[in-house]
């Protein structure tokens, strides 16, 4: 008799739990498909899914002294937070200095990047024209364009990183 009670709530709680698993943990809610767009806008290296807009470094200066230089530095030279300038000829050194200019293959993941998780603390706040700014001030300083050059989809797909040819595939597949 007591054993057919034990495996009676055995089965009950089998049941329910079985119901709970189907059913799922209940955290959070459904997210909205704004809320999934605003982060499905990933930037392939050759520059795909570049948005409209355009800025320059001159442009970009101003906006980087008001929201970076707080964590990176007035002249992106690290302060609290990375380093962003300079480090260009080390990547082979005994110490490299690794930074977005020195390093990253593709200037599309820098707007990429910045448009995503920039300013640290208040991410997806900038316009597309202040991360087209942002990236034409951040390869300025990094002398890879000039001041005034204009960076938007076509011209910042077309910028040659120094580092792009040291990435190579060991496989030897090109
Ligand atoms: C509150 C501090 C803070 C502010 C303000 C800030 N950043 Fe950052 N930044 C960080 C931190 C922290 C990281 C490293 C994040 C990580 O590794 O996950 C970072 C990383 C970066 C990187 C990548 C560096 C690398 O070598 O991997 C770039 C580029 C960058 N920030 C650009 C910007 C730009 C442009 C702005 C202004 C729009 C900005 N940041 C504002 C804190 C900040």
């Amino acid at each position: 008799m007591c054993s057919y009670k034990l495996s009676t709530i055995l089965a009950t709680a089998l049941v329910a739990g079985t119901a709970l698993a189907q059913r799922g943990p209940d955290l959070g809610v459904v997210a909205t498909s704004e809320q999934i767009a605003e982060w499905d806008r990933s930037i392939g290296p050759d520059g795909t899914g570049l948005p409209e807009g355009s800025g320059t470094a001159a442009a970009g200066a101003a906006i980087f002294a008001a929201k970076c230089a707080a964590c990176h530095g007035v002249d992106g030279e690290g302060t609290i937070n990375d380093r962003l300038v300079g480090g260009q000829g080390t990547i082979g050194a005994e110490r490299p200095i690794k930074t977005i200019g020195s390093y990253w293959p593709y200037a599309t993941t820098i707007f990429d990047y910045v448009r995503r998780a920039m300013p640290y603390l208040t991410p997806h706040t900038l316009t597309d024209d202040e991360a087209y700014a942002l990236t034409a001030h951040l390869l300025h300083e990094n002398g890879i364009i000039g001041l005034d050059d204009v960076i938007d989809a076509e011209s910042l797909a077309n910028v040659a990183m120094p580092n792009r040819d040291n990435f190579v595939r060991r496989d030897g597949v090109d």
